[in-house]
């Protein structure tokens, strides 16, 4: 079967990001509206500090916001912790939710990560979970069957009748400048449309499975134009407006 599925770059600045970083946001913007207009979705995901703001200034030029993580909660005692309704409250449209760097400084499981998606999807938002293995899993030949066993854990049921989006980024290219060759990435993203597909049927043929791990300028438009490769989760890239906007281009 074949189906459209429009791109959706996205951009995890992570902790990065003071008020100041609206400089970034409206030169971005400014690339976006007067250049040819961009043929993916365009999302920023800031620190929650920032995340109205830059909700309410990127709206005008098309760009989405999105955020980083967010509670299964809807509200409570949970010191530090920000709810998806927050985020939403907040202007964000998108959450990134069971990040590498949240899985493992902060030991989220697939349990959590799926009630986090669920939670998101409550507050109307559209969950981008994220999935992938470790340098070892992969020399041990175990690569496809870690993400295997991530998706079926972390993506809710919900799924089926809401919008939710799969990151698959691959521990041991984030931030390291390395990325996977493209073959091992398509049959990566092949196996998990292969996935989507068994447990969602037709849905899963139109949910967007993004690639993240060292997108940088030089290598979107390869990576981009990977089959089953719907976008990609941007993180040191989306930093600066000059390298997200090539990468975004690059659709
Ligand atoms: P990177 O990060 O692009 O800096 O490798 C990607 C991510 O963690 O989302």
């Amino acid at each position: 079967m074949t189906t459209t599925i429009t791109p959706l770059i996205a951009g995890n600045w992570k902790m990065n990001g003071l008020r100041g970083s609206l400089e970034e946001l409206t030169e971005l913007a400014g690339m976006l509206t007067t250049g040819e207009a961009p043929r993916a979705v365009v999302v920023v995901c800031p620190p929650a500090t920032i995340l109205h703001m830059i909700a309410s200034n990127g709206a005008t030029s098309g760009i989405l916001a999105g955020g980083q993580d967010c509670h299964a909660a809807a509200s409570g005692a949970h010191t530090g912790d920000v709810s998806a309704s927050m985020l939403a409250d907040a202007g964000a449209q998108y959450v990134i939710v069971g990040h590498s760097e949240r899985r493992a400084d902060h030991g989220e499981t697939d349990e959590q990560v799926r009630a986090k998606a669920e939670a998101a999807i409550g507050a109307g938002l559209k969950p981008i979970i994220c999935v992938g293995e470790t340098e070892a899993e992969r020399d041990a030949g175990r690569a496809e069957a870690v993400v295997a066993g991530q998706l079926a854990g972390s993506i809710p049921d919900a799924a089926e009748q809401h919008e939710v989006i799969v990151a698959y980024e691959p521990i041991w290219a984030i931030g390291t400048g390395r990325t996977p060759s493209n073959e091992d990435i398509g049959q990566m993203h092949n196996s998990i449309r292969r996935q989507l597909i068994e447990r969602f049927g037709d849905k899963g043929a139109t949910m967007r499975i993004l690639y993240g791990g060292s997108l940088k300028p030089q290598n979107a438009r390869e990576i981009l134009q990977v089959e089953n490769v719907n976008g990609g989760l941007v993180g040191g890239a989306s930093l600066l407006a000059k390298d997200f906007y090539t990468i975004i281009s690059a659709v």
